[in-house]
């Protein structure tokens, strides 16, 4: 962390992504917006463009990236939000995607994931969710570090979830392939990851003027939930209490990462955890927002990249 004071804005859980970055002007800014196709990523570039951003939407369904540019256009007015390919569970076209890249990077939004998946391997053998939500979002933002660190003053923006209070990073297997597959474990130890991503990425990359938080969105009904059943969903509901879950729409899932992004109340701000659009405090046994210590801890926050950058170099 860069500062020991919480963060806390005028901004709550029901805000939109509109809302937070009203009156902030983001010309000539370029960002990239992984998943920015679907769900929260497509409230959240709309967001970025809306206050003058060029955007791309960084997307492996290249019709519906294209169908939501031109959304995006039609209801900003602003011509400059592209879309290319990438696919981040395939390390070629991560590769392919930082290659094509030229020039500034501003605001780097590794917004997409998936969720409790059935038991999945890439190609290499990794577990799908990590390859994806974090292996995938590691290589994309250390192949894009020239151009962040040209933008100078380039936040990345990592979508984690409150998920990741499901489990640490499991050092001895992430992959399991010692333990039985268990799709929320791993997802939470992919939405972990996303947090010491930011702790670790800031420590390394704030001398060149590169910041790295991370978010929860809040709960959103979107495609994010495909894998889940119906009973499933009504078992987590019922979990979550008498009030059951407070759904956001869209528009208010993005503002977190709209906040992130783009507040100046952040400026030099890294290392750290938000959620509801202000710095989450320590989780509480037996709740479930804030954010666990191991999320937070600088010494997984080391040994995660270094795994992390050995696994892709293998
Ligand atoms: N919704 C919630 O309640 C909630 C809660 C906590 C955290 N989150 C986090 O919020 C983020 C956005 O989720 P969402 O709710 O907006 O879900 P979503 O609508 O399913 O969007 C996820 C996006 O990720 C993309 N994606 C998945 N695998 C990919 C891959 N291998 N390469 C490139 N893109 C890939 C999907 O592309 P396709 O359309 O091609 O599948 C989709 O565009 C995720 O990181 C999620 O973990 C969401």
């Amino acid at each position: 962390m860069t500062e020991t004071t919480r963060i806390t804005t005028p901004f709550s859980a029901t805000s939109t992504a509109a809302e937070v970055v009203d009156g902030i002007d983001l010309t000539g800014h370029r960002a990239v917006v992984t998943g920015g196709a679907s769900g929260i990523g497509v409230e959240t570039a709309r967001a970025l463009a809306g206050a003058g951003a060029e955007v791309t939407l960084a997307v492996r369904d290249l019709d519906a990236g294209e169908r939501t540019a031109n959304d995006i256009i039609a209801t900003t007015g602003n011509k400059r939000v592209l879309v290319a390919p990438l696919d981040l569970a395939d390390q070629a076209s991560v590769a392919s995607f930082t290659a094509a890249w030229d020039g500034p990077l501003h605001l780097l939004v590794n917004n997409a994931g998936v969720m409790a998946s059935p038991e999945t391997r890439t190609p290499e053998g990794w577990e799908l969710q990590f390859a994806t939500n974090h292996l995938g979002h590691f290589a994309l933002a250390t192949g894009l570090h020239r151009a962040l660190a040209a933008a100078g003053g380039a936040r990345v923006v990592s979508v984690s979830s409150s998920a990741h209070l499901r489990s640490p990073i499991v050092f001895e297997d992430i992959h399991f392939e010692e333990r039985a597959y268990e799709p929320w474990s791993a997802y939470g130890q992919s939405k972990t990851a996303n947090v010491l991503f930011g702790v670790e990425a800031t420590k390394r990359w704030e001398s060149d003027g590169i910041t790295v938080n991370a978010l929860m969105p809040g709960g959103i009904r979107t495609n994010l939930q495909r894998h889940v059943s119906q009973e499933d969903l009504d078992r987590a509901v019922a979990a979550a209490g008498g009030s059951g879950i407070t759904w956001k729409t869209p528009e208010q899932g993005a503002a977190t990462s709209v906040l992130v992004a783009t507040s100046p109340l952040l400026e030099g701000v890294g290392g750290r955890y938000f959620e509801d659009c202000n710095e989450a405090g320590p989780n509480l046994p037996g709740t479930r927002n804030g954010v666990a210590a191991y999320a937070l801890d600088p010494e997984a926050a080391a040994r995660l990249w270094k795994v992390s950058a050995e696994t892709l170099a293998r």
